[in-house]
């Protein structure tokens, strides 16, 4: 349970961040980066450690090179991708490079988890498109604590043709990992889930990036490049700009969107990327730029679970302070890119997935999984729709390995393609009752993926089904 000590007021605040009227704002703390590094020859140690988490706290994490987020990889596409994971924690982990397409064996099945003091070798070229992909233990029914504690990190993609477009970089891109936290009287980051947390998931009403408590970020009046992970285990966050201006979306999950997109604020469930153009060309030093979650509400009762810890919550997660006044153009391209993916017209099989969520167990068409089953058979490369039904009051942010899909449409709910699930994506967040139906084709590799629910309480209980493309 959360401490009572000296920061009663945090505790209770559940609408505003900086509390009720008249409580003084709490600290804020400087963005940090990860060690970048580039995935060739790499070792990555995971151990128990002390981390930092902004304004003097430190406290245990579970870090990959000691570090906390884990190390931003960057690669190049049709390079080489070679990394050993050595594991000292008391458990077992085993790493999984999310929306990467490696062969089976290279993509982090928790059936290949290894013990403390072993070691998994990765080895693959890496085949994708330039894009803001993330990496994270993929353990069974260890995934949402390790994760929690430390062990993930982005993994960003770079190719020519992107590169082409001119795009914000160097001290212009902004990498983050948004992630909620419940924080002890201390300030630290605890994971202790109970009752409550294993139906709705593990959120707290603490912002964090990448691994800092409220961070701020001192930007000039320029255009910026915002690469934006959720990895938060079950919080939902609907980006917006405190200012009124928009976002400008360039790509999301499978890399860069056919055009860009004004919004005037994008949805994030857990694992969601969107790339993001934060234009603050015409503000002045002093400016201050809050990057936003706003507050919304989802049908069905499901935003009045976890009380203080409820989804929709509004959290300030991102400030940005304009310290420096610049004369730059601020060029937005408008042209992307054009996105590979299957066609809907090629379609030769329909499959449904039902998701739900009944007396604290999560399924997938009724099961849960079981490492050595598989659930599906899907013929490599041919065309499929697959339905993915909500039949439960609580959101899933539903992921495929292994490819990229196109969302099609969505019925109850929403009634609507959302314009933030253009292009490529891995992971389409399903409010409750809602169906979507994906256009999936497997043209990477063939071998045992996996389906899964990335609330990660969820998927630790079983949300989950081994797919075999063969
Ligand atoms: Cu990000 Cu199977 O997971
Ligand atoms: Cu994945
Ligand atoms: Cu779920």
């Amino acid at each position: 349970m959360m401490g009572t000590g000296s920061l009663p007021s945090l505790l209770t605040a559940c609408d505003s961040p900086t509390g009720p009227p008249g409580t003084p704002p709490l600290e804020t703390n400087p963005l940090r980066f990860a060690p970048e590094v580039a995935p060739h020859s790499l070792t990555l140690v995971a151990s128990a450690g002390i981390a930092g988490f902004g304004n003097g706290v430190e406290g245990p994490a579970w870090l990959l090179n000691e570090s906390l987020p884990s190390p931003l990889l960057r690669v190049r596409r049709g390079d080489p991708f070679q990394v050993v994971l050595e594991n000292q924690l008391p458990q077992d982990v085993i790493l999984h490079w999310h929306g990467l397409a490696p062969p089976a064996d290279m993509d982090g099945h928790p059936r290949y988890a290894v013990g403390t003091g072993g070691e998994y070798s990765y080895a693959f070229t890496v085949e994708d498109r330039a894009g803001t992909y993330w990496y994270h233990s993929h353990t069974h029914t260890r995934t949402a604590e390790q994760t929690y504690r430390g062990v993930a990190g982005l993994l960003i993609v770079e190719d020519d043709e992107e590169g082409a477009l001119g795009l914000p970089s160097g001290n212009r891109e902004i990498p983050v990992i948004l992630q909620d936290r419940r924080v002890d009287a201390a300030g630290i980051p605890y994971y202790q889930p109970f009752g409550p947390d294993l139906m709705a998931g593990y959120m707290g009403p603490e912002p964090f990036g990448n691994g800092i408590r409220r961070p701020w970020i001192e930007v000039d009046s320029a255009l910026y490049r915002l690469r934006v992970l959720n990895g938060s285990n079950a919080r939902i966050f609907r980006l917006g700009r405190s200012d009124g201006r928009p976002l400008v979306l360039v790509g999301n999950d499978g890399g860069l969107i056919d055009r860009a997109r004004t919004l005037d604020y994008v949805d994030l469930g857990p694992a969601e990327r969107a790339d993001l153009l934060l234009d603050l060309s015409g503000t002045e030093v002093g400016d201050r730029v809050m990057l936003r979650s706003l507050s919304f509400s989802l049908p069905g009762g499901a935003g009045f679970m976890g009380g203080a810890n409820r989804q929709g919550q509004p959290l300030d997660v991102l400030e940005f302070r304009v310290t420096r006044r610049v004369e730059e153009p601020a060029v937005i391209p408008d042209v992307l890119s054009t996105v590979p993916g299957p066609n809907p017209e090629d379609v030769v099989r329909e499959r449904t997935f039902r998701f739900t969520s009944e007396m604290m167990m999560h399924r997938i068409n009724g099961r849960s999984f079981e490492m050595d089953r598989i659930d599906e058979v899907v013929p490599f490369g041919e065309t499929e729709i697959w339905s993915f039904v909500n039949d439960s009051f609580l959101p899933h942010p539903v992921h495929l390995h292994a490819t990229h899909f196109r969302v099609i449409s969505r019925s109850g709910g929403r009634n609507q393609v959302m314009p933030w699930e253009a292009g490529g994506k891995d992971t389409v967040l399903l409010h409750p009752f809602e169906t979507v139906r994906v256009a999936v084709r497997f043209t990477a590799h063939r071998g045992l993926f996996l389906l899964h629910c990335h609330n990660l309480e969820h998927e630790d209980m079983g949300m989950m089904a081994n797919i075999l493309v063969e």
